[in-house]
């Protein structure tokens, strides 16, 4: 049995789909990133599997349990970090956690070994007796994943999990999620492709509230490989010159990566036509009066995937990479 499993799910806010008609599955023990830029749909959706707001239509199981009817298990069997805290600010950490624990059905003999292992592994022992409004951001935000981890929850849900957090911190949650790997099932957002690659295999790209992509890391890897990231200076403004990168076969995407004066495009090319589409790009621009200049040639990475499926002028597709 699936550990998450969304079938067809839309949430509506009024005239606005912020979710709309996903499926997707997680299996016992994935650890599964879900990425997408802002106002994608990733906090509506993680609420909805944590039972903290009803879904207009379609069905939800998290840990075997329908997050409509069955609420209470939901909660009891998930630990969720919410994209904002809601930490009691004026209560001490150890006491806070005591209460948490306590409120998710930790047996009374249990839970100081519970709560002292998740102080221990989110690293906010010493901070046990501080209240935690007068804690840093990036300490109430490990106070927030003590707090999702404290019952043992089979599924953990983390909603953005490294906002806000120095890159040493980054490094930590980092090390926690690789660390708690394999007990548990993990699920959680992001807007970045490098930290993904860092702690999972697999990833579910959303986008204006529909799945763009679900597939493995090394999928789309594959799939990027025959592309080539052609970066370039050009005389003329930005729209046209854009226009006339589209209009040359075999760009996959280009984007307007102009700061100050200056235009700067960057377009993804299949590999095998690379030459090709320089010259008409080239040819395109000076039948304009444009210039070509400082011509960069790399590899494609995910993120340019990332991008083409977010950002891209073309219709998002589902695949399976
Ligand atoms: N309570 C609400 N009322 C009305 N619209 C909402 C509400 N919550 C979210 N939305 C809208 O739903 C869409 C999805 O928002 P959501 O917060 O799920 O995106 P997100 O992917 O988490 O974005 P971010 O990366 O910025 O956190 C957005 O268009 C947002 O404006
Ligand atoms: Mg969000």
């Amino acid at each position: 049995m699936p550990a998450i499993e969304v079938h067809d799910l839309t949430k509506r806010y009024g005239a606005r789909t912020a979710v709309d008609t996903i499926s997707f599955t997680v299996d016992e023990g994935e650890i599964v990133g879900f990425l997408g830029p802002n106002g994608a749909g990733k906090t509506t959706t993680l609420r909805v599997l944590t039972s903290f707001q009803p879904a207009s239509s379609g069905s939800a199981r998290v840990a075997g349990y329908d997050v409509f009817s069955q609420g209470v298990q939901v909660r009891e069997n998930t630990g969720y970090l919410p994209e904002s805290t809601p930490l009691y600010t004026e209560m001490r950490v150890f006491k806070y956690l005591w209460y948490r624990a306590t409120l998710k059905g930790v047996a009374r003999r249990e839970r100081r070994a519970f709560i002292e292992s998740a102080m221990e592994r989110c690293d906010i022992v010493d901070v046990r007796d501080r209240i935690i409004g007068h804690l840093s951001k990036g300490y109430r935000q490990r106070v927030g994943l003590a707090d999702a981890l404290v019952h043992r929850p089979r599924v953990l849900i983390l909603d953005e999990p490294t906002a806000g957090l120095d890159p040493n911190q980054v490094r930590d949650v980092r090390d926690l999620i690789k660390e708690i790997a394999g007990e548990t099932t993990i699920l959680f957002s992001t807007h970045t492709i490098p930290w993904v690659e860092q702690v999972c295999e697999r990833v579910i790209v959303i986008n204006r509230g529909r799945i763009a992509l679900d597939g493995t890391l090394s999928g789309m890897r594959e799939r990027v490989a025959p592309w080539a990231r052609v970066e370039f200076r050009t005389s003329m403004d930005a729209r046209p010159a854009l226009d006339v990168v589209h209009a040359a076969p075999s760009v996959i995407f280009a984007e307007n990566l102009t700061v100050g004066e200056r235009t700067m495009l960057r377009y993804l090319t299949e590999k095998s036509n690379l030459a090709r589409s320089r010259e008409l790009v080239a040819a395109g621009l000076a039948s304009s009066g444009g210039t070509m200049e400082d011509v960069k040639v790399v590899d494609a990475v995910v993120e340019d995937l990332f991008t083409k499926l977010t950002r891209g002028s073309e219709q998002a597709v589902e695949v399976r990479a």
